[in-house]
């Protein structure tokens, strides 16, 4: 599975939007039924750009999805580029285990766990217990 989603990382790659920052990237995002919604980054002239995880993210969120295995997302940096702190905002909304691929085109991969990469982070749960 890891293989199968660098593959369509790399693919909806191919759709990246960044004629700005020409640094293009792909995501694919695996739920827990198996089903693998892709993601591109999208820029535009004032330079609010979306990030291909977060597109991935959107795409099945506004389709109904909630829950979330793991998330593959490539770019063309050889060091690989782990996902920016926004998107880790975000997945730590859905999912406390969840598995980050990063990968190079060369398709040489490391693994992370959004845990390690984003520690003590501000949850929906410490959000609901400051409520008053
Ligand atoms: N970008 C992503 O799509 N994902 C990341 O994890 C980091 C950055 C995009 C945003 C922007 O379009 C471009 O890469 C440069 O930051």
């Amino acid at each position: 599975m890891t293989e199968n989603l660098i593959e369509k990382a790399i693919e909806a790659r191919g759709f990246a939007y960044a004629p700005y920052s020409r640094h293009e990237v792909g995501a694919a995002l695996l739920t827990k039924e198996g089903k693998i919604y892709t993601g591109a980054n999208v820029e535009n002239c004032v330079f609010l750009g979306e990030c291909a995880e977060r597109v991935a993210f959107y795409k099945a969120v506004s389709e109904g999805e909630r829950h979330f295995l793991k998330i593959a997302v490539v770019t063309a940096n050889e060091d690989l580029s782990p996902p920016c702190g926004i998107c880790r905002q975000l997945f730590s909304e859905f999912v406390a285990d969840f598995e980050i691929i990063v990968s190079n085109l060369k398709r040489q991969f490391q693994v992370f766990q959004l845990k390690e990469l984003f520690p003590l982070s501000f949850t929906p749960e410490a959000f609901k217990k400051g409520q008053h």
